[in-house]
């Protein structure tokens, strides 16, 4: 991957802004764990709300910042929120196959970091749970627990790509090859079912229980059945990319590739990265999260590749990066949200927010870019 001077200079800039914001931002939120602002105030989820999903990217920041710039500060927030994240670990109806988005970026950043056991206990705790939602009919791993009369113990999302760095971090980890059979099975399931012939990819499918046949496909967060919901594609890009990076399976590559140059083919001459490629016409919503995690995808895919191939994946993320840090990033420093115009769901009340994942993703691909990241996944 080769950027020019210009995308250099551009890079180098980009993220001392956000580091200089993120030191603002981080001492007043450093007693939180935000997923959304309100008003440009951090809300916080390290209460009754522990479990939520989201709930290890605010830490994941905070170790990013601390690679960028050493300063003791975002350490001690890091492991703020990692021992708070105790109460979801010590509790089986929070614990979801989600457990990779909470304890990488936490507990085993932490590990990587400072080889503290007690994270490297977190982090194979979080693993070992994550294992054993696998069903090995099906060869899934089974997404989230049942809520209210509807049943979930056939579903599986294409979002888990990114929690299976999990199990291959475990399988590293303590010589065990067990957790990263369990994650190999569960992409080539992926691959098969979810990713489609153009590239596109299902969110949910749900399988049998019993034959482990494939018995239909959601849409999900997206528009509808059949749709393209673009954080899922973006999860499947990045997820993909990084199946590859840890097997070095070439497959996953491909796949990997596929749904990059699909995404590529369907990034708006804007940059803004829509919530559905596949919403009505007239339909203007979006979502700066997928254009923050395919960034990262796709960088990570110009590492990978040489030439022309390299330079288009770059290109791709470097426009989506581009358009956010012109008219998407809230650069006031009283604010404490970093992106604007993200969607949780297509067809939720409430669309175009700020989320911490989308925050998250932005950070890294920055320090992706300066060649300064902390490896998370
Ligand atoms: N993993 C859930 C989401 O992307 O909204």
């Amino acid at each position: 991957m080769q950027l020019n001077g210009q995308e250099i200079k551009w890079a180098q800039e980009t993220l001392d802004r956000v580091a200089h914001k993120l030191e603002r931002v981080a001492e007043r939120s450093k007693d939180k764990i935000p997923y959304t602002t309100l008003h440009g105030v951090h809300d916080d989820k390290s209460g009754e709300e522990i479990g939520w999903w989201t709930n290890g990217f605010w830490g994941g920041m905070m170790w990013q910042m601390y690679a960028l710039t050493g300063k003791e500060l975002y350490k001690e927030i890091a492991e703020d929120n990692e021992r708070k994240l105790d109460a979801c670990l010590m509790d089986i109806n929070r614990l979801d196959h989600d457990n990779g988005f909470r304890w990488l970026p936490t507990a085993v950043a932490d590990y990587r970091v400072t080889k503290n056991p007690a994270s490297r206990n977190r982090g194979l705790l979080a693993a070992g749970n994550l294992a054993g939602r696998f069903n090995n009919r099906g060869n899934f791993i089974r997404a989230w627990n049942d809520w209210g009369p509807d049943d979930h113990r056939g579903w599986a999302i294409i979002d888990c790509m990114m929690n299976l760095p999990l199990l291959y971090w475990a399988s590293e980890e303590t010589g065990d090859p067990r957790f990263s059979q369990i994650a190999v099975s569960h992409a080539d399931t992926a691959g098969k079912s979810f990713i489609r012939g153009d590239g596109s990819s299902n969110h949910i499918v749900e399988f049998d229980l019993e034959t482990g046949e494939m018995v239909k496909s959601y849409g999900g967060q997206g528009f509808g059945e059949g749709s393209s919901w673009t954080r899922g594609q973006s999860w499947a890009l990045y997820g993909f990319t990084l199946s590859h990076l840890h097997t070095k399976d070439p497959a996953y590559l491909a796949t990997a590739e596929r749904v990059a140059n699909y995404f590529i083919a369907n990034i708006p001459e804007s940059g803004f990265i829509p919530v559905d490629f596949r919403q009505p016409v007239d339909v203007a919503l979006e979502d700066s999260t997928a254009a923050a995690i395919a960034s990262c995808g796709l960088i990570e895919l110009a590492k990978l590749k040489e030439g022309r191939q390299s330079r288009i994946y770059l290109s791709a993320a470097l426009k989506m990066l581009g358009a956010l840090a012109e008219e998407r990033v809230r650069w006031n420093e009283e604010e404490d949200n970093l992106l604007e115009k993200c969607t949780a769901a297509y067809h939720d009340q409430e669309h175009e927010f700020s989320i911490i994942y989308g925050d998250y993703y932005f950070l890294e691909a920055l320090m992706k870019l300066n060649g300064r990241e902390l490896f998370i996944w």
